[in-house]
């Protein structure tokens, strides 16, 4: 009789850690981490709050070069792309090399977990 409890109450904790495990997010969206540690000295997600760079709100899904009194450069301007999640990676891992003569100064996210986290939460955001 003893045992079994014990083995029942192993078996709960067991059950709890993995629940817990398997569910890292608090739900309240994705982290905005990464965004911070990389990204927002020069933008915010906010509707028309311009810094170094363009506002970003509603960035999924947009045209480059919209952000309306934003002088970019000729290079973002010409790009005619559309950003979707997977154009965001690879400019994120390597602006300069997706779109040479942006100027974005900014070395790249080399991390595809911290890309992927940026995404989310630009994409939540909006
Ligand atoms: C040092 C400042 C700086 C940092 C850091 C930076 N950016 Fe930028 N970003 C810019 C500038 C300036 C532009 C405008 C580029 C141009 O006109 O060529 C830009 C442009 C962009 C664009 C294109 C916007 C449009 O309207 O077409 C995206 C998307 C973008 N940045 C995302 C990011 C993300 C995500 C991060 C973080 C991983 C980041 N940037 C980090 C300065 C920065």
């Amino acid at each position: 009789m003893r045992s079994s409890s014990v083995s029942r109450a192993l078996m709960v904790m067991a059950v709890a850690a993995i629940g817990l495990g398997a569910s890292p997010a608090r739900g309240d969206g994705p982290s905005d981490k990464s965004f911070k540690k990389h990204c927002s000295a020069c933008h915010t997600v906010e509707k028309g709050k311009n810094k170094i760079g363009p506002s970003l709100a509603g960035i999924v899904g947009r045209k480059a070069g919209t952000i309306e009194g934003f002088k970019y450069s000729d290079a973002n301007l010409k790009s005619d792309v559309v950003w979707d999640e997977a154009k965001l990676d690879i400019y994120l891992e390597d602006p300069k090399k997706f779109m040479p003569g942006n100027k974005m100064v900014f070395p790249g996210v080399k991390k595809a977990d911290e890309r992927k986290e940026i995404i989310a939460y630009m994409k939540s955001s909006q």
